[in-house]
């Protein structure tokens, strides 16, 4: 990881050590901002020949990568630079994985850990534009497979970028909006992080100290705060840096399927889920939400760790209402009549009929939810936590849950 003001100018440097013809790959609203001419810049001060791909859209997608390749094959590409937010630099990994692989997306999908298979990659750099998804640290590519109705991960042991480099000068255009949500995104992977069976005091250590990060100066980095923005992001790779190890809960298990099925900007979903599976897991999360108090600087010495415990969902409903992060999910977005459908689809996880929809209807629900979440979750409570975000929560003394934005 390379970080701080300005490192942007040593991508040439990190990318000339191993390649000549680099494949940028980024999304218009960073061509449009001008923000890719400091990555290109850099690129053709060491004389290598840049093409730039910018039609990543709002969601990663399959296509997405497909035409990326066609375009890195075009150009004779023999490395990729993602720069961007979470979906660019998800669709830069996807290119880089298909352009050595060579075949279809559908065909690289395996398991995870120790099943994890072994893709070959093109050398990949990573560069953030948003304090959010820390995908520059992560090995896994999410891709929406819209002709199959499904989300597909690319992910093989060592699919991380060669170099990530971290410049919060990159931020300094970001829309508010945007800031906010990216930035619940990285407060949600680090409140994950913490709150799975596969937790170590390694993954505490990232996750607590990104999230009393996010919790103290997120409010002013959506303001456009540059200092707050520079800590943010840093923030962000340590939350997936810890999430990446101790994987994530029901927050994202619940948000990647209406992801899936209906077209709402991630963030959104991800802060709708939030707080709903922050009070299911809390009664069987005693000590971690304890520790996640005195991350955020919300518990006294010496008090008692229920106490503590229940001071960190009204904290985290405060910051979600002060940076307008939508409380539910709207009617007209989201059918309350594919709620068994959607309960469905966590419980195909990583099952063959997760790729297929006419398998969905038989899948088994009648155990756990297949997910590492703290409390482990049943089918009745994953179509409860699903009703729960069509219904929203409240701020005592606030007004009922806006209409989404
Ligand atoms: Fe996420």
């Amino acid at each position: 990881m390379l970080h701080g003001r300005g490192a942007i100018a040593r991508l040439g440097d990190e990318v000339a050590t191993e390649c000549r013809r680099p494949l940028l790959v980024t999304d218009p609203g960073i061509v449009a901002s001008g923000l890719h001419r400091r990555a290109i810049d850099s690129l053709e001060r060491r004389g290598l020949a840049v093409a730039v791909f910018d039609r990543v859209t709002h969601m990663a997608t399959v296509r997405s990568v497909s035409e990326g390749v066609a375009a890195g094959r075009a150009h004779g590409f023999d490395c990729v630079v993602g720069l961007g937010g979470g979906s660019a630099l998800a669709v830069a990994r996807g290119v880089a994985i298909v352009g050595a692989e060579e075949r279809p997306v559908r065909e690289l999908v395996g398991g995870w850990g120790a099943e994890a298979p072994s893709l070959r990659m093109l050398p990949l750099f990573s560069v953030p534009t948003t304090a959010g998804s820390g995908s520059e640290v992560s090995p896994s590519a999410p891709l929406l497979d819209d002709e199959l109705g499904a989300k597909l991960t690319l992910s093989g042991r060592g699919t991380f970028s060669r170099v990530a480099i971290l410049d919060p000068d990159l931020l300094a255009s970001l829309p508010s909006r945007q800031a906010a949500l990216s930035g619940v995104d990285a407060l949600t992977h680090a409140i994950e992080a913490c709150c799975t069976n596969l937790a170590t005091p390694i993954t505490d250590a990232l996750a607590l100290a990104a999230m009393g990060i996010l919790m103290r100066d997120l409010a002013a980095a959506v303001r456009g705060d540059a200092d707050a923005r520079a800590r943010c992001l840093v923030a962000s790779t340590m939350a997936n840096q810890a999430c990446g190890n101790a994987k994530l809960g029901l927050v994202h298990g619940l948000a990647r399927n209406v992801q899936t099925l209906f077209v709402i900007p991630y963030g959104v979903t991800i802060g709708v889920f939030l707080v709903p599976v922050m009070e299911f897991n809390r009664p069987a999360a005693l000590p971690a939400f304890a520790r996640m108090a005195d991350a955020m600087g919300l518990s006294r010495p010496g008090e008692p760790e229920s106490s503590r415990a229940a001071a960190v969902v009204p904290a985290v409903k405060r910051l979600l209402t002060e940076i307008g992060i939508p409380r539910r999910l709207g009617s007209d977005e989201v059918d309350r009549s594919r709620i068994d459908e959607l309960a469905r689809m966590v419980f195909a996880r990583n099952t063959p009929a997760q790729l297929d929809r006419a398998a969905l209807a038989s899948v088994d629900v009648g155990g756990f939810a297949p997910s590492p979440n703290i409390r482990r979750a049943r089918y009745a409570d994953v179509v409860a936590l699903y009703e729960r975000s069509l219904v929203g929560w409240s701020v005592e003394g606030a007004p009922p849950p806006q209409t989404p934005a």
